[in-house]
């Protein structure tokens, strides 16, 4: 199997875009950040998005990102936690889940970090989201990885299963 794209999946907060900037630039590929596309595309910020327009919307805006993204070929693409719920991904793309505990992206990610999520605001409801989600991440994955360390401790793991891989 020859792959296209490299696309990151996992809950929110999970690390997917460092990740992906870090393995970028240690294969040589172009990175690019579904979230961050939306944005610009829109001139508002995802909360913005969610605030004007509803869930809804932004989950259209996702789903159009990702066709567009996947009809290129060998970038690194790391998505928002919902795109793998909501949208579908080309099967011509190398799935990475990056996988960390609910307990452990709390911790992780700053003040400022968790205002600009909207789904993470309520913890309870986000901790159903992330039990729900979860086997999905699974499902979909062509490699999951577990990322409750920091990531110099695991980047290599998928860059070596990536290198093992056909990618353009
Ligand atoms: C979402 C995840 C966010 C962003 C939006 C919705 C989700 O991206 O797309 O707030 O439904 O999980 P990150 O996974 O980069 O936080």
């Amino acid at each position: 199997m020859v792959y296209d794209n490299i696309v990151l999946i996992g809950f929110m907060g999970s690390g997917k875009t460092s990740v992906g900037r870090i393995l970028a630039r240690e294969l040589f590929k172009n990175f690019v950040d579904v979230d961050s596309m939306i944005e610009k595309e829109q001139g508002a910020s995802v909360s913005e998005i969610f605030k004007t327009k509803g869930e809804e919307h932004f989950r259209g805006l996702e789903q159009e990102c990702i066709n567009s993204l996947t009809q290129q070929k060998g970038q690194i693409i790391a998505t928002g936690g919902g795109l793998p719920i909501y949208s579908s991904i080309s099967d011509k793309s190398l799935i990475v889940y990056i996988n960390a505990d609910f307990e452990v992206i709390l911790k992780r990610l700053t003040k400022r970090e968790r205002e600009k999520r909207p789904l993470l605001q309520d913890e309870a409801r986000a901790k159903i989201l992330f039990d729900e989600r979860k086997d999905t991440y699974e499902e979909l994955a062509t490699f999951s990885v577990d990322a409750n360390q920091r990531i110099p401790v695991f980047i290599h793991l998928i860059r070596d299963f990536i290198l093992d891989q056909r990618v353009l």
